[in-house]
């Protein structure tokens, strides 16, 4: 299964793709974590990655563009994968179409987890993070056993540098300008279909299954 996960910042791509991971064990490519990776190392791409991600800006296309094709070569995802947060723009969707072209793959679905932004908001200033495995928590919604440390693996949590209201008005303002339009440009594909990310995890999670048509 070739996936693509759509939707606003917080909108529960991770959470789910952490899901069908799980499940189908095909891997998670999220451009979002594998810049958060190279800042962590200290890398040039990490370097231009975080003032961008900072402000709640997109990552400039070309660099973005670059190691999507580079990922995406891997042999790991001939058999699927679940692209989480690529494309944000137009160019981005292009590109993906063309690298795909040349890998002879087609998307299977683009699901789109749709939630209304003040609910966002909540979602991405509650979240926390394990600093060593990455499982995803929220204060709220989905919190650990014990406060600060992960119930997977022991580690601390963290709250990501971008997760603050401020910086979501601009991520939120970002997707509305720059990545909305991709709803059209799929659904013109005939490969678009829109769920209610504002629904229980495990439902949204039911209706991920039901549009990648391995649950009736
Ligand atoms: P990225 O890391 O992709 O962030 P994002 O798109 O803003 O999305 P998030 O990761 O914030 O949310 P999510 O949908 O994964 O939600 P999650 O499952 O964690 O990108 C960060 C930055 O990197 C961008 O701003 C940009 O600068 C750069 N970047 C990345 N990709 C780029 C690209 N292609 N081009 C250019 N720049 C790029 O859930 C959120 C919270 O809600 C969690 O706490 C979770 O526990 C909780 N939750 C999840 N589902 C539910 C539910 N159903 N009910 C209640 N709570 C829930
Ligand atoms: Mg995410
Ligand atoms: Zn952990």
């Amino acid at each position: 299964m070739y996936i693509l996960l759509m939707g606003p910042p917080g909108a529960g791509k991770g959470t789910q793709a952490a899901n069908l991971v799980k499940e189908f064990s095909i891997p998670h490519i999220s451009t979002g974590d594998m810049f958060r990776a190279a800042v962590k190392e200290g890398t040039e791409l990490g370097k231009k990655a975080k003032a961008c991600m900072d402000e709640g800006k997109l990552v400039p296309d070309d660099v973005t563009i670059g190691i999507v094709r580079e990922r995406l070569g891997k042999p790991d995802c001939r058999k699927g994968f679940i692209l989480d947060g690529f494309p944000r723009t137009v160019e981005q969707a292009d590109a993906l179409g063309e690298i795909l072209d040349g890998l002879n793959i087609k998307l299977t679905r683009v699901i789109d987890i749709t939630v209304p932004s003040d609910e966002l908001i909540d979602r991405a200033v509650g979240r926390r993070i394990c600093k060593k495995c990455g499982a995803t928590y929220h204060v709220k919604f989905s919190p650990t056993k014990k406060e600060g440390v992960c119930d997977v693996c022991g580690g601390e949590t963290y709250q990501r540098a971008d997760d603050s209201a401020e910086t979501m008005k601009n991520r939120l303002s970002v997707y509305e300008e720059q990545t909305k339009p991709l709803i059209d440009y799929y659904q013109k594909a005939g490969v678009y279909s829109r769920i209610d990310g504002s629904q229980h995890i495990d439902k949204v999670y039911e209706d991920v299954k039901k549009a990648l048509d391995v649950l009736k």
